[in-house]
């Protein structure tokens, strides 16, 4: 016999117009004020949601959302800043840990404090915001996580061996978390974002020795031939925080353009 539910989770499917999914909820959005989060940030908005930006450098975030300095390697500026949205809206429903850096070279690249800063802000910044919020997503009625993952969590990339391995701990950490938490009614999802077209891309290309080579390399590395927008991400990612989701959990969508999954022939 299954364990019966602690917290029984809503039997009835949420009837919820289209445009109106966050209507009345309140969505955290980590690294929000820049690139694949500032996307997100504004899709969930336009469905409804009252958004916080927790941002390093929130100065770009959009006005229409309530912006919030935290950094997401330091627990007493998170907590701070949970605790300000939800001093601000009075509960919190959808959480999104985006913030992130990048990380190049192979495993003999990196020194050990350079291993240890980009698993603090990738992996374990992802922790700590969802354990400030947790005590207010059990109060929710449509809990959600999702986390930014990456390309880089199921497909070995060159030059990437720091950052896939803390992609990939996002993968399982979000596995486990959804486990975790299914009986107190908190669902646990990521994306696996392709090379996206994002100011961090941006910062990429234009460190590299020929930037439009460099841009085309990337963009034939993705079978569909280009880069992936954020505005696609975030769909993906305002699916998985929604309502009508309700019945996904543990899971991972790729917004790739077929990169981890599809073998083309050569035409
Ligand atoms: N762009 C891509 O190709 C791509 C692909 C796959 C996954 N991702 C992931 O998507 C996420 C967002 O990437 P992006 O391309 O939008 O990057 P971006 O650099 O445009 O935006 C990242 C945002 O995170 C913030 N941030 C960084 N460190 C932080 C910290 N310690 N605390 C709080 N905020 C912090 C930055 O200030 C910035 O606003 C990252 O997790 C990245 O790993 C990006």
């Amino acid at each position: 016999m299954p364990e019966p539910l602690r917290t029984p989770l809503p039997r009835v499917v949420p009837r919820v117009l289209p445009g109106h999914e966050f209507d009345g909820l309140v969505a955290i959005v980590t690294g929000g004020a820049s690139g694949i989060g500032a996307a997100v940030a504004d899709r969930l908005h336009a469905a409804g949601a009252r958004v916080a930006v927790l941002d390093r450098d929130p100065s770009h975030a959009s006005p229409e959302h309530f912006a919030v300095t935290a950094d997401v390697s330091d627990d007493a500026s998170v907590r701070s800043a949970v605790a300000a949205v939800a001093a601000r809206f009075g509960r919190i429903d959808v959480v999104v840990n985006n913030a992130g850096v990048g990380a190049q070279g192979t495993v003999a690249d990196n020194p050990d404090d350079e291993w240890a800063r980009v698993l603090d802000i990738n992996v374990i910044g992802m922790a700590r915001v969802s354990r400030a919020a947790l005590p207010f997503l059990r109060e929710s009625p449509a809990a959600s996580i999702v986390n930014t993952a990456s390309i880089a969590a199921t497909a070995g990339l060159p030059q990437r061996a720091l950052y896939s391995a803390s992609k990939g701990a996002v993968l399982a950490l979000t596995r486990a978390m959804a486990a975790d938490h299914l009986r107190e009614g908190i669902r646990v999802n990521c994306v696996n974002p392709g090379t996206a077209d994002t100011p961090w891309v941006g910062r990429l290309l234009s460190s590299a020795a020929d930037p439009a080579a460099e841009r085309a390399a990337l963009e034939a590395r993705q079978p569909h031939g280009r880069l992936v927008s954020a505005d696609e991400v975030a769909e993906a990612v305002a699916y998985l925080a929604g309502p009508l989701a309700g019945s996904t959990t543990g899971a991972s969508i790729a917004v790739d353009g077929g990169m981890q999954n599809l073998r083309l022939r050569a035409e």
